[in-house]
């Protein structure tokens, strides 16, 4: 008998209107465009309406995602929603969604993986799918990360971006097509790296913590940068050795977009030319949980994907967190 497999078999995005470039920044802050693009690649991000939430992002991204396919709202079983910044600390922003898209029959609930969401989201729909419980799975990789940002702190606030991503997962017994494998870890020694301290039962919300600013990110980018350059390159190293794939063999390389650096160095490591590897940090900036699905949708829609090819997507985050993902492409292009 095959196996089950889950399969991506739609995929859309979503980014705020409204773009901030470098330039726009070093207007109000002690920065500069050549900075920002020397040390992370960045030149402009996408900044959310103050009438958008989370809720609003991923809308926009699960309906680019099912137009022009045979599915309806009302066919969706469960809507996973990975995210830092959700529009509320609850209700859960999947019922928030799944209330505005109409989806009538589906459940669902948030998922905390910050950077690492969306492959965290991934593996858990693709065990839904593979029971044979679930047959159609949203999995929405979203932040509002202007709602959580110090945009008076210039180490920070220059890195991030809004966005959301959505993909719909279903079953396939198809060869060489859906979630062929996946690796996922964490290490809650490194959650004094990158936090936002208080809003949470560990610090709750008070005029001095306001006072304090311990409502925003905070982040030691030196050690984040270290560890992110290791655990990318090992859990790329260590999926495709374990799959027998070598690096030519590789159609899409999805890394995570914190920083062009962490990317070209895990792209030297493997040996990876450029058309291999999917990026849009210069555009979007680091959309935390939104990178990896944002990544995806444009590639589908570049048609630079076709069944049957070879995707591997790797993330770190906050936690730390880190995953990867390698897919067998499961969709034609459009
Ligand atoms: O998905 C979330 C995961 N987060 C990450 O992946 C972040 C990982 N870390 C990084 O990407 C990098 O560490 C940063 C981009 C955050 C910083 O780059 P860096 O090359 O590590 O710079 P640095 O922190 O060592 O700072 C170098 C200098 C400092 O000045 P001094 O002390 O050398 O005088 C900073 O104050 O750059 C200064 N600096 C800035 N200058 C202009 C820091 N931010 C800025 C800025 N504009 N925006």
């Amino acid at each position: 008998m095959s196996e089950i497999r889950a399969n991506i078999t739609a995929v859309g995005m979503y980014v705020p209107e409204k773009r901030v470039t470098n330039h726009d920044l070093s207007r109000v802050l002690d920065t500069s465009d050549a900075w920002i693009r020397s040390r992370t690649g960045i030149s402009e991000r996408r900044i959310a309406g103050k009438d958008q939430a989370n809720s609003d992002l991923s809308v926009r991204a699960i309906q680019d995602a099912l137009e022009g396919t045979p599915h309806r709202p009302e066919d969706i079983d469960l809507i996973i929603v990975t995210t830092v910044t959700p529009d509320m600390m609850f209700p859960s922003t999947a019922c928030r969604i799944q209330e505005k898209i109409g989806a009538a029959n589906a459940w669902g609930f948030d998922l905390s993986g910050a950077c690492s969401g969306f492959l965290f989201g991934l593996s858990t729909a693709a065990q839904f799918i593979r029971t044979g419980t679930h047959k159609k799975v949203l999995v929405v990789g979203t932040d509002v990360m202007s709602s959580i940002i110090d945009f008076e702190d210039r180490a920070t606030c220059v890195l991030f971006g809004d966005g959301a991503g959505a993909v719909l997962l279903e079953p396939t017994e198809e060869e060489e097509v859906g979630i062929l494998d996946s690796t996922l870890g964490c290490d809650g020694s490194g959650g004094k790296f990158l936090f936002m301290p208080a809003g949470g039962s560990h610090r709750p919300a008070s005029h001095e913590t306001v006072d304090k600013r311990m409502h925003y990110v905070h982040q030691d980018g030196r050690n984040v940068f270290k560890f992110a350059v290791r655990v990318m390159c090992d859990t790329s190293v260590g999926l495709l050795q374990r799959n027998g794939i070598p690096t030519d063999q590789l159609s899409l390389f999805v890394p995570h977009q914190a920083n062009m650096r962490i990317i070209k160095s895990s792209m030297s490591r493997l040996k990876l030319a450029e058309d291999q590897v999917a990026v849009n940090i210069d555009r979007y900036a680091n959309t935390t949980a939104a990178t990896i699905p944002t990544c995806l949708a444009e590639a589908h829609r570049q048609g630079r994907l076709k069944k049957r090819d070879k995707v591997l997507m790797v993330s770190f985050g906050a936690g730390f967190t880190w995953g990867g993902i390698l897919l067998g492409w499961g969709m034609d292009p459009p």
